[in-house]
């Protein structure tokens, strides 16, 4: 039997930190919340964003933007805020709509507020372990892993997915605390002998019950980052929760896993940026 990592508790507590000390301080925070079209799954993580710079004291400006939006007229957006000191984060929600390119606008972001660490310049201190900001969802999947106990160093770490958000930067994070990462993809030879390697499975792929008890060694911990809709579109992660439970020492549920640390990451985020702007 796992023991379950519970995200909602450890991410409540980073918001009440950062809370704390934004009221401590009398800190004036200023997120730029970005959202263009009309996807539904974006319009409720920005909600969820909101909420949550409400319940930390940050403010919250949102732009929303329509789906035929010029990619010119949203980095003209991003320059103005860019240069508005009332903004210390900018996030712009992904996915953009197809006519948009997305390395044109996470480019026209200043480092300074690229809250998200997505700007080539961030990706770049976070590889040499220099960095402003850590990516959001790697780092809540960090702040999991160091909630169970487990030391990383010296550990066999299998990522399951080499996205720009998740799959890369998490690696890294996972390299910087002396782990052996492998990362796996659609390409990988023999995928479930690899993942059996793992002391910490990571999956970050995108699909309902990609990750089975096969995959996985008797005592893994195991993070599941999937947010996928299953038959019965009911949410579900990457992981068949049922048959790899009982085998894994510690995993994530979903809903209530790695979810709520991406926000609660946010959130400390733009409390970095406002101190890397004053
Ligand atoms: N879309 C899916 N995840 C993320 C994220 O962490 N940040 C942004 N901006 N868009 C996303």
């Amino acid at each position: 039997m796992a023991k379950l990592i519970d995200g909602k508790a450890v991410s409540q507590k980073i918001k009440e930190e950062v809370r704390d000390e934004i009221e401590s301080k009398g800190l004036d925070v200023g997120l730029a919340v970005v959202i263009v079209g009309n996807d539904p799954a974006s319009r409720v993580y920005v909600n969820n964003k909101k909420k949550a710079c409400e319940f930390c004291g940050i403010k919250s400006y949102e732009y929303a933007l329509p789906e035929e939006t010029k990619e010119k007229e949203l980095r003209d957006l991003i320059r103005t805020l860019n240069n508005d000191p009332n903004i210390n984060g900018i996030l712009v929600q992904l996915p953009l709509p197809k006519h948009i390119r997305e390395y044109k606008i996470i480019k026209t972001i200043s480092p300074k507020k690229d809250v998200d660490a997505f700007h080539a310049e961030n990706v770049g201190r976070i590889v040499i372990g220099n960095y402003a900001f850590l990516p959001c969802t790697p780092a809540g999947v960090m702040e999991l892993i160091h909630s169970t106990g487990t030391d990383v160093d010296g550990k066999e770490c299998v990522v399951i997915g080499r996205s720009n958000i998740v799959g890369k930067p998490m690696a890294m994070l996972l390299l910087h605390e002396n782990a052996t990462v492998t990362i796996c993809h659609s390409h990988t030879k023999d995928l479930a002998e690899v993942c059996r390697r793992a002391d910490i499975l990571v999956s970050a792929v995108g699909k309902a019950d990609f990750v089975t008890a096969d995959m996985v060694k008797e005592g893994a911990v195991v993070i599941d980052v999937g947010m996928n809709r299953n038959a019965e579109n009911k949410l579900c992660g990457d992981v068949k929760f049922d048959e790899v439970e009982p085998k894994a020492s510690y995993i994530t549920p979903v809903p209530g896993g790695v979810g709520p640390m991406t926000i609660a990451m946010l959130m400390k985020n733009t409390l970095s940026a406002k101190y890397l702007q004053s």
